[in-house]
This record gives structure tokens, sequence and C-alpha cells, in this order.
């Protein structure tokens, strides 16, 4: 079982409420960041919170919510040692975790439902970074990190 930091502004509120209670019944350990409530906010200040949680190794893994996961993402991966992913089906969450070693999940709420939702939290949950050609390529997007610093 995982630390799950998770976080969303106003449109992923509602999504980020079923989602914690999805993980705690799983049995994770989830650290909810914000937002407190449905009212409007920016997205950016939970990106940044539950990125630095992650980078920080205070959580294992991170998700993000907003109204299509977007916004979320772009921020989340300013954060070096991020690798925020948006995913909408079983595949891509497979793929993110896989192969791009995702270590946070952006995802919709304002675009699928509950359960096509929940099916691509437990897929990303559920799938291991495969090493070999994938960690070179993981290893190459860490330089890039560096390179910014
Ligand atoms: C908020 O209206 C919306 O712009 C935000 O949740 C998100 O979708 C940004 O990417």
């Amino acid at each position: 079982m995982s630390r799950i930091a998770i976080g969303s502004d106003h449109a992923g509120f509602r999504r980020k409420q079923e989602i914690r209670e999805y993980l705690v019944k799983l049995g994770h350990k989830v650290v909810d960041l914000g937002c407190p409530s449905p009212e409007r906010c920016d997205y950016p200040d939970y990106a940044r919170k539950v990125a630095e949680s992650v980078a920080k190794k205070r959580c294992e893994k991170g998700i993000l919510i907003c109204g299509t996961g977007i916004g979320m993402s772009i921020a989340a991966n300013k954060i070096p040692g991020i690798r925020a992913a948006v995913c909408w089906s079983p595949y891509t969450a497979r793929m993110a975790a896989e192969h791009n070693w995702a270590n946070v999940l952006c995802l919709p709420g304002r675009v699928q439902s509950t359960s096509q939702v929940l099916r691509v939290v437990r897929t990303w949950l559920d799938s291991k970074p495969e090493e070999g050609r994938h960690k070179r390529r993981i290893e190459k997007i860490s330089k890039l990190d560096i390179q910014r610093c």
C-alpha cells in the first residue's frame, strides 16, 4: 500500500473526494492537500503542493484533478523529479506507469464518469515501472531536470 498525495482545484473537487474515498477503501494512506471546498481557486497552487510532496518523498505518488487534467500536468511537471501524466483510459494509465514511470497521475473532473476515472486510478496503481529501455529514457528525462536547475 502506498502513501498518496491528492489535490484538485474547484473543477476536480467532487472527483477528488470520490477518489480519496476509493483509495482509503483500497487500503492506501491518503494525504489530501486541498482544495478544501468547491469554491473557485487556482490549479497551480495545488499542483505545486502535491508535486512537492512527491518530489520531497513525503508521499510515494500523487493524484491531481482539474477540469481536464491538463493544467495540473503542465504545472506539476515544472517541479524537478516529477513525471506527471494525464490519463484517460486503463491503457494510457498502464503505459504511464510502465513506460513513463509517472509518479503523478492527472485526471479530468469534467470529462469522464466516476467509474471511468476510478478504473484509470486502479490500473495506474496496479502497474509497475518496466526497466531496460524505459529506465534509460527516464534517466534522460532526469538529466533534463538538471539542465533546468
Ligand atoms: C477551471 O475552470 C479549469 O480551467 C481548470 O480546472 C483546468 O481544466 C485547467 O487545466
